[in-house]
């Protein structure tokens, strides 16, 4: 039924509509001389009756759907519309979101309702495309102010959005919030998220054709256009980044040369810190902005806002960048990148939510590790982000994080950081767990706050000696064995590739190197890069059958302080529905340890050497261990389906202290 309120204001919006000034005709562009002139803003209705924004600054005419704010057109160079003609959405934000009552997830486009010129000068263009929530709970809870700058002589889009929750609204989870790019798949083939990460693609129409694989992300290309790809894979998730390296990535026209690219200046207003891997893009063509995901993190992410809980973030702005002049537009994207870090807190947003340089303030400091001995935290990730527990950043979503890293002595600099409180939180490589600083750390705008210098202390049993140890301390599996991609399913970008682990079914190795019998690692005589298997995941017995396995550290002590402590240092660089138990010299002993159920990353489906960290460490009695040869059982109990596992950073077992 059609309430009779309803009727009456779509009759008000259309005499509201017919009193606006509407031009009815396209505006002529100005072919000649255009480098450099004021950005103009049209308010038209194009020729389906529609309403569109048109912001044309004589090098990039970009055409919104008004007042939703969709980016439905962008004209550059020879190319009428560098999106997707033939789709009807192809430039827009969007979120997944679940309320209280909503029952199933859902997406929303965030649509504004409103559209406002918020800055026209001879520079640059502000618009906004806004909604206000009015207690319609088919819409999130949530304002959200979508914002884009034109600048002159500028070829590109600044995009950002400003998103907020009043307290008295109802709880809600939100997962994902990001901007999506469908280019024109006429033009766009070549695709480039990284220096060693670039290729010709195949075309949505090749994985509408193609043969399913273990998940509906991954196909195998039948029947593709281009012969070559024939039984390659394609699978998104073997383009995700990570949020430190995902500076700028896009895609090339060679037919026209020209690049479109995703500018991400700064990590602060992204989730879960430096190392997040989050989608860049892949087969659409597609290019993707991603602010908030649960990506290679899974559940553990912070995605639910209580009823009373306020929230406000700035999320960007980031650019969207077209090039044609140079010859190499890979190389004028990484430069241009540049130019946009080196530019940030840009000083040209109008929001007063996004604070300029002097707004902000900068810590100093330096980190030094105090692991028996005392060394500089050389190369260190050290960052500030919201008050929480030891490596909270990881899930975190609703604060801003402000990360960098330590040079060779150890010092630092996180400079730019909105003012509020924080923890400092960092991690060493080479060394196990998570630094937090004991105090908050509250910054206000214009400080600079001079920590000096502060110590790191490695969980370590008392200064117990270490007796063996497996892998490296860099929260990744990325130092073991692993296998060979299957011919028939590869991906030919990561043959002799530094990121072999980013091939498709390498998991399903295990069954094949293991039929019968679970890895036995030697201490002394095995080497971890070629016979510990990078993932701990289930074997396969038959198509449907997964059974849990059981993987053994045997080594060899001479002695043992049967009334002294050892601890098992155990660092996972991953974990999705698993369960590691931790047996001494009985497989059929009770565990003397056990993580749980732990984990929903996925990050061994998703191609991931990692997916978050976590470090357990674990007592072990003197009186299991015995003079002579030990055995440590770890089982992976959960098995259900291929995915299962865990990732190993780094294990090691350290003797009771000796002083
Ligand atoms: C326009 O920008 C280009 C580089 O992006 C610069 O070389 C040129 O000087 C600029 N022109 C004007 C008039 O500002
Ligand atoms: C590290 O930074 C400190 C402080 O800025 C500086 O004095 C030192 O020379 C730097 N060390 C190296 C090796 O770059
Ligand atoms: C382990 O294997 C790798 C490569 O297979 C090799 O480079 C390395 O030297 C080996 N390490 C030892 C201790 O033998």
């Amino acid at each position: 039924m059609i309430s009779h309120k309803k009727i009456a204001s779509s009759i008000i919006c259309f005499l509201l509509l017919l009193l606006l000034p509407i031009t009815f005709s396209e505006p002529t562009r100005n072919l000649e001389g255009t480098s450099a002139r004021a950005p103009t803003v049209q308010q038209i209705r194009n020729r389906y009756g529609t309403r569109e924004v048109i912001v044309d600054n004589g090098i990039i005419r970009v055409s919104f759907s008004s007042p939703q704010g969709l980016i439905t057109g962008i004209q550059y160079k020879e190319i009428d519309n560098v999106l997707n003609p033939h789709l009807r959405v192809r430039g827009y934000w969007d979120l997944t979101w679940q309320g209280q009552n909503t029952g199933r997830g859902s997406l929303d486009r965030v649509e504004g309702t409103k559209f406002n010129i918020i800055t026209q000068t001879q520079d640059q263009v502000e618009i906004s495309f806004s909604r206000t929530w009015e207690g319609d709970h088919s819409h999130i809870p949530l304002n959200v102010d979508k914002r884009y700058i034109i600048r002159k002589n500028t070829s590109g889009i600044y995009a950002y959005g400003i998103f907020e929750r009043l307290p008295q609204w109802p709880e809600v989870e939100m997962g994902q919030v990001r901007i999506v790019f469908k280019l024109n798949p006429d033009r766009f083939h070549y695709m480039a998220v990284a220096e060693d990460r670039q290729r010709e693609m195949p075309t949505d129409d090749d994985r509408n054709h193609a043969k399913s694989l273990a998940y509906k992300e991954a196909v195998q290309l039948t029947n593709p256009r281009n012969p070559l790809f024939k039984n390659q894979v394609d699978d998104k998730y073997q383009y995700s980044c990570e949020v430190k390296d995902d500076k700028v990535h896009g895609w090339i026209s060679t037919k026209s040369h020209v690049g479109f690219w995703i500018i991400s200046p700064s990590g602060e207003y992204r989730s879960g810190g430096p190392i997040k891997q989050e989608l860049t893009s892949h087969v659409g063509p597609t290019a993707i902005a991603s602010f908030i995901s649960g990506q290679y993190v899974g559940t553990d992410m912070e995605t639910h806002y209580k009823s009373g809980e306020a929230w406000k973030k700035v999320l960007g702005p980031v650019f969207i960048y077209l090039n044609s002049d140079s010859s190499n537009l890979w190389e004028d994207a990484k430069r241009q990148s540049k130019e946009e870090v080196d530019a940030w807190p840009y000083n040209f947003v109008a929001s007063s939510d996004f604070l300029g340089r002097q707004e902000r303030g900068i810590v100093t400091g330096r980190l030094v590790v105090n692991d028996r001995f005392l060394t500089s935290a050389r190369f260190a990730h050290i960052g500030l982000a919201p008050p929480g527990e030891v490596g909270s950043w990881q899930t975190n979503t609703k604060g801003y994080q402000f990360w960098t890293k330590t040079n060779e002595t150890g010092y630092f600099t996180i400079d730019n950081v909105r003012p509020g409180t924080y923890n400092l939180y960092g991690w060493v490589p080479g060394f196990i767990g998570d630094y937090t600083y004991k105090n908050s750390v509250n910054v206000a705008s214009g400080s600079e706050i001079t920590l000096g210098r502060v110590v790191y202390e490695p969980p370590r049993n008392r200064n117990g000696p270490t007796l063996w140890e497996i892998g490296v301390p860099d929260r990744t599996a990325k130092e073991y064995f692993v296998p060979e991609p299957y011919k028939n399913t590869m991906n030919p970008l990561y043959l002799n590739h530094a990121d072999k682990f980013r091939q498709y079914g390498l998991w399903q190795r295990y069954t094949e190197l293991y039929p019968n019998h679970d890895l036995v690692y030697t201490i002394g005589a095995s080497n971890y890069s070629q016979d510990w298997f990078y993932a701990h995941v289930t074997r396969n017995m038959d198509d449907k059958t997964y059974v849990p396995t059981t993987w053994q550290i045997v080594f060899h002590l001479p002695y043992v302080n049967w009334r002294g402590s050892y601890t098992l240092q155990l660092a996972l660089a991953s974990a999705s529905w698993a369960n590691i138990q931790v047996q001494i010299n009985n497989e059929y002993s009770r565990p003397i340890f056990s993580t749980g159920n732990i984990g929903r990353d996925n990050a061994i489906a998703r191609h991931g050497i990692h997916g978050i960290y976590r470090l357990y460490s674990i007592n072990v009695p003197g009186r299991l261990l015995r003079m002579g040869t030990n055995t440590i059982y770890l089982r992976q109990a959960k098995a259900f389906g291929p995915f299962q596992g865990v990732m190993y950073d780094y294990i090691r077992l350290e003797e009771p202290s000796r002083d």
